[in-house]
């Protein structure tokens, strides 16, 4: 009786995630599939071995995904899309799915189309403008180069500066989908600007972009975290009647800001580490993490941590530990209370800090070959 329970109620949108996610009850509201073992067993076996996303069920929902891999076992042409609205810099949470898909690109040797979505970002923040957001799109191709793409398989698209490859596939989507269609899907009201209702027709437009350029029906997967769902509900919908292949989906849940819930939002950088954060600073942010373990150290040596709702221990999870006897028993350790608190964040800073040197470093690199990677 009573319980007030400070729940904050779970908000997933293309443009707003927040509240605590439940993933199995966004399947049912989204209506996609989850990640099966019999899927597993199909990309472990093409590749040699499951991806730790794979693994971990990280990407733990789709749709489609079993067309793409029968087109693909069929040999028949298979693509990948995927994207960033540059906003800023780059956090860690955005690395993971573009690792992901490096690693479909490596196994299944398709092309990218990277989109880089200046348009909606200057169309969705007041405090933006489109110099702003274009700086960010060659700023945050950087860090996609850094992770390690194949550059003559890869084409990345600013959608203001290439407008010439989009808008006319653009124009072919938008008339097929009314305005009331856009309202519902991403809950628009009438103050907000006509660019942005236009905008999800932008899009659309890669998942049929190398369909159009080759002129053959490509089928492509698009690895991404879950808010990005409704933009391929639209495009999926009239996909067939202009002739294209439904895109396929995989859906990655949300690497946690440092903070007490949610995910990793640019919004709140005390608790994201962002590629450019120099690594002492991120180390700091680390040390002022949410975690799971008790207010003393003397109740943490009698009581143990809990991982489940740990910042830290998700940053093992998601991204950092690959190895997962390492990872069952840094477990055990916080469990135990073996582990403090304290230690645990100092070993994950000293972590943090040696894969920014590494990624910093390929991100400078990057600079000389950005030229390489925009779409012809
Ligand atoms: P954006 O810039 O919000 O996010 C870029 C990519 O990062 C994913 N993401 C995360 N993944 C894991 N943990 C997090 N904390 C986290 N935060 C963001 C997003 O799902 C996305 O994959 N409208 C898009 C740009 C875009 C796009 C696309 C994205 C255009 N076409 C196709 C994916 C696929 C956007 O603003 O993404």
């Amino acid at each position: 009786m009573g319980e007030k329970k400070e729940k904050e109620e779970m908000v997933v949108t293309a443009w707003k995630v927040s509240g605590e996610i439940d993933y199995n009850k966004l399947v049912e509201q989204f209506g996609t599939k989850h990640v099966t073992q019999d899927i597993l067993d199909r990309m472990e076996k093409k590749a040699g071995f499951l991806h730790t996303q794979l693994r971990r069920r990280v990407f733990f929902s789709h749709r489609d995904i079993d067309w793409w891999l029968d087109t693909y076992d069929r040999g028949e042409p298979v693509g990948l899309y995927t994207g960033r609205g540059p906003s800023g810099p780059v956090h860690l949470g955005h690395l993971l799915p573009w690792f992901f898909t490096k690693h479909l690109q490596d196994v299944y040797d398709a092309d990218l189309y990277f989109q880089m979505t200046d348009d909606e970002k200057f169309l969705l923040h007041d405090h933006l403008t489109l110099d702003e957001t274009i700086g960010y799109t060659y700023d945050n191709a950087l860090d996609l180069i850094a992770v390690g793409l194949d550059a003559e398989k890869t084409h990345i698209i600013s959608d203001t500066d290439n407008i010439d490859h989009l808008y006319r596939i653009g124009l072919e989507v938008a008339k097929k989908v009314t305005y009331s269609t856009i309202k519902a899907v991403f809950g628009l009201n009438d103050s907000d600007n006509i660019g942005i209702i236009f905008y999800p027709a932008i899009q659309a437009v890669p998942c049929f972009i190398q369909s159009a350029r080759e002129g053959r029906k490509v089928a492509v997967l698009i690895p991404a975290a879950i808010d990005q769902d409704p933009y391929w509900r639209m495009t999926r919908d009239v996909a067939e009647r202009l002739g294209y292949y439904k895109p396929a989906q995989m859906h990655a849940k949300f690497l946690p800001g440092l903070g007490k819930g949610g995910k990793m939002s640019a919004s709140q950088p005390e608790t994201a580490i962002f590629t450019i954060d120099p690594p002492e600073l991120a180390e700091e942010k680390i040390m002022g993490a949410f975690t799971g373990g008790q207010p003393t150290v003397r109740e943490q040596r009698e009581k143990g941590g809990n991982p489940e709702v740990c910042s830290i221990y998700a940053y093992y999870f998601f991204l950092l530990e690959e190895d997962d006897a390492k990872l069952v028993e840094l477990e055990n350790e916080c469990r135990s209370g073996a582990m403090v608190c304290g230690d645990c964040k100092a070993r994950l800073g000293k972590v943090v800090s040696s894969f920014l040197v590494d990624f910093q470093r390929k991100r400078e690199k990057a600079k000389d070959r950005l030229e390489e990677y925009l779409i012809k």
